[in-house]
């Protein structure tokens, strides 16, 4: 495949009713190898609606993380497979996996990754600099918007050593959704962040789920988060259950 023309691209119709979700783990199992070899997830499936907000709880070392790699094609099941707009993960090879994670899906982490020497516009910029069809005026214009709306617009020429937690994570957000993503995958994007501002980014995430028609996978340790997503599945014993 030469390119894999991903915007813009129709949902696919299965039936008259029936739309392929955007995402779907069917029997997905992974585990760590190692001396004792660790499973972690065991014929774990979730199916994600175009739109929907999950937020994924379980405790530490359940696999959340493991969860959002694979659902990002950062690492492949063992066993079992991932559909992401209807294609099977498995049979892109990793330039097709590296295009669809660039343009598809955008990441946000508990600590920020921004790069230091940077300042926030470059920041939010730099997943635009692989996207050959993105003129460089129309991504800059993109990043000013949604760093207005984060309330950074005044902060743009600013690295991030000069800005608040809070700010950098805000930053972060943009950074993710500059391509225009389908989905966003947070892994625990308010871990670090005091009460006000955690409460300031999820306000954050659920505006632009909404405005942005972004599907929105959250890991969190937060009860006030979680309550904010339409759905929360909780991962027990290597299984993802709805609660
Ligand atoms: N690269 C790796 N090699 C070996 N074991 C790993 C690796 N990555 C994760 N693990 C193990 O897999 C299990 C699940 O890890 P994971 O990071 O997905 O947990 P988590 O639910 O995100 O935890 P936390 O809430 O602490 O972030 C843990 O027991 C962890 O030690
Ligand atoms: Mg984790």
């Amino acid at each position: 495949m030469d390119s894999i023309s991903f915007r813009h691209y129709p949902a696919v119709r299965m039936s008259a009713n029936e739309v392929v979700p955007l995402l779907e783990l069917r029997n997905v199992s992974k585990s760590y190898p190692g001396e004792v070899p660790v499973p972690v997830l065991k014929s774990a499936r979730l199916q994600v609606a175009r739109g929907e907000r999950i937020a994924i709880l379980g405790p530490s070392g359940s696999g959340k993380s493991t969860i959002l790699n694979l659902l990002g094609t950062l690492d492949r099941p063992d066993s079992g497979s991932i559909h992401f707009d209807g294609r099977d993960l498995s049979t892109l090879d990793a330039r097709e996996l590296a295009q669809l994670r660039n343009r598809r899906i955008g990441f946000v982490f508990q600590s920020h990754h921004l790069l230091p020497q940077c300042t926030v516009l470059e920041n939010v910029l730099l997943p635009t600099l692989a996207e050959t069809g993105t003129s460089p005026a129309s991504a800059e214009d993109r990043a000013r918007q949604l760093l207005d709306r984060v309330g950074l617009g005044s902060r743009t020429n600013h690295v991030p050593g000069q800005l608040s937690g809070g700010e950098r994570q805000r930053t972060a957000v943009v950074r993710a959704l500059i391509n225009s993503p389908l989905l966003v995958l947070a892994d625990e994007p308010t871990g670090a962040l005091d009460q006000a501002n955690a409460e300031v980014l999820g306000d954050l995430l659920v505006g632009l789920n909404r405005d942005e028609s972004v599907t929105l996978i959250v890991v969190t340790h937060s009860p006030d988060l979680a309550r904010r997503m339409d759905r929360i599945v909780e991962l027990r014993d290597g299984a993802l259950v709805t609660s």
